[in-house]
């Protein structure tokens, strides 16, 4: 697996990605990629061809804007391997705590999430739509590496 930080250039290659992923309606296109990219805090981590991380920092505290791989590379620690690079570079960035919404019915994601050892931060009602609701999971960044 290539895994690497992604920047302004690779804005197409994220949002292909992200739309193998996510049903058409919550991919983020190019522009969205570009503008995020732009933006203070922000990393990207791209394992090429395969998955994509965003991750967003603001003083000692982080948060994940979205975790996608492609259906066809899954189950083979390309997942694993974005999270745990991107919490070494948070944690040596000074992040202290990682913070993410995912949807309460989104079982790999849960799995995933616990083994690594997040843990439920709250819930955020009708966070997706009307009746789809967000587990807040959160995780401690000292120590790490
Ligand atoms: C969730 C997602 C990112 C996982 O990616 P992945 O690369 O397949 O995950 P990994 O191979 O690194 O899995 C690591 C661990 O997570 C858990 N896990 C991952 N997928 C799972 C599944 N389908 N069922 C049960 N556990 C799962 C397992 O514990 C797994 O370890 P194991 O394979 O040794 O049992 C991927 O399924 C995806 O892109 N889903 C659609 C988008 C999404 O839901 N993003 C997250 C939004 S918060």
């Amino acid at each position: 697996m290539r895994l690497r930080q992604a920047g302004l250039e690779d804005a197409a290659a994220l949002a292909a990605l992200h739309a193998t992923a996510f049903p058409p309606g919550e991919a983020w296109p190019e522009g969205t990629m570009r503008s995020l990219l732009g933006l203070p805090g922000v990393t990207a981590l791209l394992a090429e061809g395969e998955g994509l991380l965003l991750l967003r920092q603001a003083a000692d505290e982080a948060e994940v804007l979205t975790l996608a791989v492609r259906p066809e590379a899954r189950r083979q620690g390309v997942a694993r391997a974005l999270l745990e690079t991107g919490m070494l570079l948070l944690a040596a960035a000074g992040a202290r705590r990682l913070l993410l919404e995912v949807a309460a019915e989104n079982a790999p994601a849960m799995a995933l999430y616990a083994g690594l050892g997040f843990a439920r931060a709250g819930e955020r009602r009708n966070y997706y739509a009307p009746g789809r609701h967000a587990w807040l999971l959160a995780r401690a960044l000292e120590g790490e590496g």
